[in-house]
């Protein structure tokens, strides 16, 4: 039994009431046998973790232009980001797209709330991990290009990682202004400091300049206030949050309560099973926290989504996908 599917078993037994959410998969052929949990896109369809909406099918609208500030287009440099080791080599890039496309399924639905009710701030999505190197901006700067591909959705990755701040370092915006300039002045507008990049619909809030008082800023209503404004002028655009490793920041978690889903990325064999128990206890319930297991098999791919859902409501939101056994099932994607 992996380490992750440890951790879950406790989790579920731990939480009783609070029960996972994994529809059984099957493997995919040449998959290694370990069973490592998974939400397909597919099961996230036709299991949806809330009650079903019985409202009209909402009609998707076309999301407006993203704002283009005319001085500065970012060029995403494909082969920089390998080099770099944020993008898979060629050979596996297949692959990995196949992957991100059954993690980034099941948060669209609960931000659109296509085939299920839609959650609250669900477009908010953070990606956070217990610790640092667990792989959060290779996952949103990987999911955030998949996400970008969805005609129909547009997808701003911000810098959340305000300390570190990797991702504006990654694409050369270090110096611009960003999330950190806004959250110290209201008069910013949100929209005049995202930057258009050079693939369509992706565009980035950088860190902007650090501060000191990083976790307050982030814990404040100005935050809420910014997170609203990324999407009011945009329903369908989702907002990717690359943030701070939870168990030694505390930024992470005030950032999380603005935020609607999160993924929490595990790095295979390397994450303690204690840290991934810590890091889902300090986030609590009542949050949407999906498992992504990162860098499984010694290969460059992550795989094996998994969610669970805290309590809405007092309510159950969602009921446990199990196998014969009772094990949660893995499956790959394989594009
Ligand atoms: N799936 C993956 N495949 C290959 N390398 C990865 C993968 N995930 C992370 N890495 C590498 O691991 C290191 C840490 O990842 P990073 O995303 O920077 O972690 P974090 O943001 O959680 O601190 C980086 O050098 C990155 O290249
Ligand atoms: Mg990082």
């Amino acid at each position: 039994m992996s380490l992750v599917e440890r951790a879950l078993k406790k989790i579920q037994e731990s939480r009783q009431g609070t029960p996972a959410h994994a529809a059984p998969v099957q493997p995919a052929a040449g998959s290694a046998s370990n069973t490592i949990p998974l939400q397909s896109a597919r099961a996230a369809v036709a299991q949806p973790q809330g009650p079903v909406s019985n409202a009209a099918p909402r009609v998707s609208a076309v999301p407006s232009p993203e704002p283009v500030r005319p001085s500065r287009v970012i060029h995403i440099d494909r082969d920089a980001l390998r080099h770099a080791e944020l993008l898979p080599p060629a050979s596996q890039e297949r692959q990995l797209a196949g992957e991100y496309r059954q993690i980034k399924r099941p948060l669209i639905a609960n931000a659109l709330g296509r085939g299920v009710e839609k959650l609250p701030n669900g477009h908010r999505i953070m990606i956070a991990s217990a610790m640092p190197g667990d792989g959060k901006t290779f996952t949103s700067i990987n999911l955030s290009l998949s996400f970008a591909q969805e005609k129909d959705l547009s997808v701003v990755l911000v810098d959340a990682d305000v300390a570190k701040a990797h991702l504006s370092r990654t694409f050369g915006v270090h110096n611009e202004p960003g999330l950190m300039d806004l959250l110290r002045d209201e008069q910013l507008d949100v929209d005049s400091l995202i930057l258009a990049t050079d693939v369509p619909g992706l565009s980035i809030l950088p860190a902007g300049k650090s501060t000191d008082n990083a976790t307050e800023l982030l814990a404040s209503a100005r935050m809420e206030q910014i997170a609203n404004q990324i999407s009011v002028r945009h329903p369908n655009r989702i907002a990717l949050f690359d943030s701070p490793p939870l168990l030694i920041t505390s930024e992470a978690m005030a950032l999380s309560a603005s935020v609607g889903q999160i993924v929490l990325v595990v790095r295979a064999g390397v994450t303690p099973q204690s840290a991934v128990l810590d890091a889902i206890e300090l986030l609590g319930e009542g949050k949407s926290v999906g498992l992504v297991l990162n860098q499984t098999d010694e290969q460059v791919r992550p795989g094996y989504y998994y969610q669970y859902y805290g309590h809405k409501d007092g309510e159950r939101t969602a009921e446990a996908g199990e196998g014969d056994d009772g094990a949660l099932r893995r499956s790959v994607g394989d594009g």
